[in-house]
């Protein structure tokens, strides 16, 4: 099973790029799937998929491409119907925390990428291509969950689980001195009752969370993995320099692994006969600038990358926005037959 994640900032063709490449591995044979965690969902209209469902089959392609937005609900329901207790799952589900929880989505979508990612491995597909949001924090995707990881792993947070539940079998008086302390002060500004309500909330969601902690720690062990994953980062001339420096040093930081750099949206075909003066002539010389400017950035990143990333590839600027399956087979061709550097 392989993991392609592509990353970039905001606008530059992440989607585009992710659509094409699970359509190029499809077509040459593979069960590939590619997964957005863009709640934008731009993923929809350049595959042309039907509204209302989370996982589908593209339609339109000779090849197995399926294609699954990320539906953060789903996600964390199906989280907790898989590692809570037994006879638990409702009580969890039905909660007014949970409820709180699932419906201030903000941060979330971080959270259940991975998990996402994890419920997708176990389902047959060869290639796993990962289209990622833009966020607050571009890779916030994979350190959060990372971080969360290690949060529910602390003493403490284990700690304040167990605690609760002997007080609850025990009655409040059986608490050291110290945690008595903190509960009387955590109701003082709470209220009693919102207290308790978090607290039992947090001794029933905690075996899911812990499990998810758990899966978050084995994906991210995944993506560190060179013979599993591989990173693309998607850019535009424009900024190809400044974000594949950006990128290249964070990926490396977290000891991922990068294959690619895609330069998207390049001016690089020739006008061919160009028209003498007036407006047309003008708009051919400010192409033709731009176009300079397009090749000389790729050049530069070429001299600068070349050795550290497996490949760097160029693709055009199309005549329309990549919307269905002409123009992402367009962008699929150049994307397989781009010159390796
Ligand atoms: N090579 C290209 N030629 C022409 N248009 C392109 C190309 N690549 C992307 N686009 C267009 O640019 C817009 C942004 O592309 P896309 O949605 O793939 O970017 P993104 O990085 O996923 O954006 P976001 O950060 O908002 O998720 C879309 O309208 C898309 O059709
Ligand atoms: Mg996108």
């Amino acid at each position: 099973m392989k993991i392609i994640v592509c990353l970039g900032t905001g606008g530059v063709g992440k989607t585009s790029v992710s659509a094409a490449t699970a359509l190029s591995l499809a077509r040459a044979g593979e069960k590939a799937l590619v997964l957005t965690t863009d709640p934008s969902l731009r993923l929809k209209t350049a595959l042309g998929l039907q509204s209302g469902m989370t996982e589908q089959k593209v339609p339109g392609v000779d090849g197995d491409l399926w294609a699954a937005l990320l539906d953060v609900h789903t996600t964390l329901n199906d989280a907790v119907r898989m590692n809570a207790k037994r006879g638990e799952e409702e009580k969890i589900l039905q909660h007014p925390i949970y409820k709180t929880i699932a419906s201030s989505l903000s941060g979330m979508n971080e959270l259940m990428a991975l998990e996402r990612i994890s419920q997708l491995m176990s389902r047959g597909y060869q290639t796993i291509v990962v289209d990622t949001a833009p966020s607050r924090h571009v890779m916030e995707v994979l350190d959060k969950p990372l971080m969360f990881a290690d949060l529910s792993a602390s003493k403490k947070v284990k700690l304040v689980s167990r605690t609760y539940k002997f007080v609850e079998a025990m009655g409040l008086m059986s608490v050291g001195r110290s945690a008595l302390e903190v509960y009387a002060r955590a109701e003082e500004i709470l209220g009693g009752s919102l207290v308790k309500q978090i607290l039992d909330f947090y001794s029933l969601f905690y075996p899911v969370a812990e499990a998810y902690a758990e899966r978050a720690r084995k994906t991210g062990a995944l993506l560190r993995d060179p013979s599993v994953t591989e990173f693309r980062v998607v850019t535009t001339p424009q900024k190809a320099m400044r974000d594949t420096e950006f990128f290249l040093s964070e990926l490396a930081k977290r000891k991922f692994p990068v294959n690619m750099v895609c330069i998207n949206r390049c001016w690089l075909r020739p006008l061919g006969e160009k028209p003498a003066g007036g407006l047309a002539g003008e708009v051919a010389d400010w192409y033709e600038s731009v176009s300079a400017s397009h090749r000389a950035a790729i050049e530069v990143v070429k001299n600068e990358f070349a050795e550290s990333v497996g490949r760097i590839c160029v693709l055009d600027e199309l005549p329309r926005d990549v919307d269905g399956a002409e123009a992402l087979r367009s962008l699929e061709t150049q994307l397989t037959s781009s010159d390796p550097t």
